[in-house]
């Protein structure tokens, strides 16, 4: 049942391409045009669309932040992401011309649904991003967007992750594409980038032995930091937390422009700073800022991680390690400079003994407010 690996989460982070394969699958017609036939909404209410909330929880919330980037740069309709457990507390403010979308992979967690509930209140449409056929988050909402990534066992969430930010990506494009936006040109290109992601992720997990070995070398640290910038940050999010919930080790995101205020303080000899590097073909001086960041806490005494693009030469100084992901586009890279961290998080929790798929405390699906 595991097909070979030891851990259903190993199994599920292998299945990465073919998952992002399916969720692109019957969306995308010849002429690079995005169809969405479950979204219920029809043109109109999508070019009446003045605001967008996402709401979701822990890594469908990374999700949501990524997808944040990508869709204000594609349609530049201003967009919120709001863990859901906070949403409805604060009255947000909402209206017919306000779409929320809710991402839950399960489609049952109860913070989600109760934000979702709360927009529809308040005559907000609802736009659910889901993985499980027919859940309640899906059924209550005005039109859904099913990622088709199987099954997910693992408590971890690795394939749903991946598949939630390319729909995400896909609604982005679809409402650039729906409104005829700015950037409405760009759309043509990302489409023809989204297919190469599979085979991206094959080249990507056929060569990961190396983040196993740092794995092991890892595994008695007493803290890992993560630093990243622009869709980086969600992605060191997601590192942190993925670290956490597996390795019971205490591990923290943070913006690396936000280190020199304050959290570059925990940095002592030896600490290591896992650094999600952006492609330095996109926005060069991202690329330049987050080298300085590296600098900085190597300067320090970290021990440097880098995650970084085949051939950045300009990362190569300031590594004690590096990890290569192969060339994707600024705001698509999230697909790939995730997996390397879903990685070690799984290899270092196995490395320390602990039961990868089953983590203490956790349950798949938290059906509790
Ligand atoms: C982390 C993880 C959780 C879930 C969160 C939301 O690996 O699995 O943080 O992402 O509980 O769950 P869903 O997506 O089912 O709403």
């Amino acid at each position: 049942e595991k097909g070979g690996y030891d851990y259903f989460m190993l199994k599920e982070i292998a299945e990465q391409p073919q998952a992002v394969a399916d969720t692109l699958l019957g969306r995308l017609t010849e002429g690079g045009e995005i169809m969405l036939d479950e979204v219920r909404l029809t043109d109109q209410d999508l070019r009446d669309v003045d605001k967008i909330f996402i709401v979701a929880c822990g890594t469908a919330y990374h999700a949501g932040l990524v997808a944040k980037y990508a869709i204000e740069h594609w349609t530049r309709i201003p967009c919120e992401v709001e863990l859901a457990s906070e949403f409805r507390y604060r009255d947000p403010v909402l209206d017919r011309s306000t779409l929320v979308v809710a991402i839950s992979q399960s489609g049952e967690t109860m913070d989600t649904l109760m934000a979702l509930r709360h927009a529809k209140e308040q005559k907000a449409r609802v736009l659910a991003i889901c993985n499980t056929n027919g859940s309640t988050i899906p059924r209550e909402s005005d039109a859904v967007l099913y990622t088709h990534s199987g099954p997910e066992i693992a408590v971890a969430s690795t394939k749903a992750f991946l598949t939630q930010l390319v729909a995400c990506y896909l609604i982005g494009l679809h409402l650039a594409q729906v409104r005829g936006v700015k950037y409405a040109d760009e759309v043509g290109a990302v489409v023809a980038q989204l297919q190469e992601m599979p085979g991206k992720l094959r080249d990507l997990l056929a060569d990961i032995e190396p983040v196993r070995e740092l794995a092991r070398d890892l595994k008695s640290a007493p803290t890992v930091l993560f630093i990243g910038r622009h869709v980086g940050y969600p992605v060191a999010l997601e590192g942190a937390l993925k670290l956490k919930e597996l390795a019971y080790m205490h591990a923290e995101g943070f913006a690396a422009g936000e280190l020199k205020h304050g959290p570059i303080a925990l940095i002592d000899q030896g600490t290591p700073v896992v650094c999600v590097v952006p492609s330095p073909a996109g926005r060069g001086m991202l690329h330049d800022k987050i080298v300085s960041n590296i600098q900085e806490v190597r300067a320090r005494g970290a021990r440097t991680i880098v995650i970084a693009e085949e051939g950045d030469t300009a990362v190569l100084p300031y590594a004690d390690h590096l990890i290569t992901v192969p060339r994707t586009p600024t705001l698509l890279a999230p697909l790939v400079t995730t997996v390397p961290l879903q990685v070690l998080a799984c290899e270092i929790a196995a490395a320390r003994g602990h039961d990868v798929d089953q983590p203490r405390n956790l349950a798949k699906s938290v059906t509790v407010e």
